[in-house]
């Protein structure tokens, strides 16, 4: 595998073609934003920690069935993956209520939701990543009627490998966001895991372990995300 020029650059990630047309190399770096960007930071060494973490949980949803596009992690801050067509929804599975929908819907913070939501939004930081409906993504043609099915499938799948996974770390899993790609026909889960995607509270104290502490300035933010990868690769 010989690294090629890069596709694209984006708030957390480089994306660089390789030698192998449907294949690319993640890059992860330490670059933080928040509220689409408006709040930017570095967190030391998130690179390698995000790469870690979502090696680790590629490889545990690759056991449990998942098709993902994680092929192998090539150094600290590399991931080899397939290159996929991103479609360009971002989905959110809910366990509680908090960040965006708090807002929206006027929720209490931590209510439990059981079965998990599943919200779309569309991919597209210059609208601000809008909420959208099943009907909005035909609509606009963002993905097939079975495609968006197979969406909602694959991610009620995810949870409920990562759910317990966490558990059993002390971890509450209380929402994350995927991202998926098309790949010979195939939808693979894309992207990232990690706690710039996820949110984890402490199941003992309640502490969040997440980027929420940079969105929030709760400070101790490397330190958390050290804790969250001693506790996913112990
Ligand atoms: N396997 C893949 N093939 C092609 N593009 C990908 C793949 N995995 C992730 N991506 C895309 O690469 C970008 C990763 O960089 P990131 O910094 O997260 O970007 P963004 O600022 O758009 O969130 C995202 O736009 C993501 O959709
Ligand atoms: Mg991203």
């Amino acid at each position: 595998m010989i690294q090629g020029d890069m596709l694209y650059e984006g708030k957390a990630k480089k994306i660089f073609l390789t030698d192998q047309p449907d294949e690319v190399v993640q890059y992860f770096k330490d670059d933080a934003t928040a509220f689409n960007a408006q709040k930017k930071g570095t967190i030391l060494e998130k690179g390698i920690v995000n790469n870690k973490i979502s090696t680790r949980l590629f490889e545990l949803l690759e056991q449990a069935g998942v098709a993902t596009h994680f092929l192998k992690k090539l150094s600290d801050r590399e991931m080899l993956a397939r290159r996929v067509k991103i479609l360009p929804i971002e989905v959110v599975i809910r366990n509680r209520a908090t960040g965006s929908i708090i807002k929206r819907l006027g929720l209490e913070e931590g209510l439990v939701i059981d079965p998990p939501l599943i919200e779309f939004f569309y991919k597209d930081d210059s609208l601000g990543d809008p909420l959208i409906t099943e009907d909005h993504i035909r609509m606009m043609n963002l993905a097939t009627s079975d495609q968006v099915a197979s969406l909602k499938t694959l991610s009620l799948k995810i949870n409920e490998v990562l759910k317990p996974f966490f558990q059993e770390r002390g971890m509450m899993l209380v929402d994350f966001k995927l991202e998926f790609g098309l790949w010979n026909g195939q939808i693979l889960l894309a992207d990232e895991i990690s706690p710039d995607t996820c949110r984890f509270w402490d199941i003992q104290t309640g502490e969040r372990m997440d980027k929420d502490r940079f969105r929030k300035d709760l400070g101790r933010i490397e330190e958390t995300y050290q804790e969250v990868l001693r506790r996913v690769c112990a």
